[in-house]
């Protein structure tokens, strides 16, 4: 038989237990209110469930109107980055028993609110595509693939697992105070090409990063490495960019 528990009862249910959750939501629609403001709901959920599915409960069963991203559900898709109790992280990798009995939901910061959970990701995407985020490389069709070696190919590996979630950029305190600043998914995707041997436009991509908008606004906070749900070393990619403008190839 099922057992439901209550807030703030223990955590140590068993894994197809249901237990009670309370979530606390950051929530706003300018057609409706010009300041955002906070709902609760206690939504019953298994300590297995994901924040991700718990959302989904009080989107189908309590509130119809909240708002938010998500595609895949596993991690893949990157659209449900938001700060949960405090941190930012994907709603679909955290599970309830780990936030159990409460826990609070808002809008990734830096970029702006446009509906409760939704932010616009456009100044986001603006740095990304600034970086030329995608292989260069003029010197004609070649017969065959471009050979490279296990070496050169280890070379930008990390920085291949980026999934566009701007958890890194979003968790950053210079882009919360710049939109401007390219933040650190951009410069992740830019280092995933320059360092590709294969690829010709690296000097063009060092130009755009040199400049004031570029990786120098970085202050080595660590932020984004610890947000990265990819677990992608962000702060080394962006000293090898700044090694690669000082030292190197700019
Ligand atoms: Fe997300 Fe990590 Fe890519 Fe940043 S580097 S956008 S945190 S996957
Ligand atoms: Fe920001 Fe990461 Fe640099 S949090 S300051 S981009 S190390
Ligand atoms: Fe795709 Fe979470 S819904 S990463």
């Amino acid at each position: 038989m099922a057992v439901t528990r209550e807030p703030g009862d223990r955590t140590d249910a068993a894994p197809d237990e249901t237990v009670q959750l309370l979530m606390r939501i950051r929530r706003y629609n300018p057609e409706l209110r010009a300041d955002p403001w906070w709902d609760e709901f206690t939504v019953d959920v298994e300590p297995t469930d994901r924040i991700l599915d718990a959302l989904h409960e009080v989107k189908w069963h309590h509130d119809g109107t909240l708002a938010l991203r998500r595609s895949c559900a596993h991690g893949i898709c990157g659209s449900d980055a938001m700060l949960i109790n405090g941190v930012n992280r994907l709603a679909c990798k955290v599970l309830v028993k780990d936030v159990m009995p409460k826990v609070t939901v808002e809008p990734i910061r830096g970029l702006t609110p446009l509906k409760d959970l939704i932010v616009d990701m456009e100044p986001f995407f603006a740095g990304y595509r600034s970086v030329l985020p995608f292989l260069i490389n003029d010197e004609g069709e070649p017969d065959r693939e471009r050979k490279q070696s296990p070496e050169e190919r280890e070379r930008y590996d990390d920085t291949t697992k980026c999934i566009l979630c701007a958890a890194c950029t979003t968790s950053c305190p210079i882009f919360w105070g710049d939109e401007e600043y390219v933040g650190p998914a951009a410069i992740v995707n830019a280092h995933r090409f320059i360092f590709d041997s294969r690829d010709r436009a690296d000097r063009e991509r060092l130009k755009v990063l040199s400049e004031k908008t570029g990786v120098f606004r970085c202050r080595t906070t660590f932020n984004c490495t610890e947000a990265c749900p990819r677990g992608i070393k962000v702060t080394r990619a962006i000293q090898d960019v700044k090694r690669a403008i000082l030292f190197d190839r700019y």
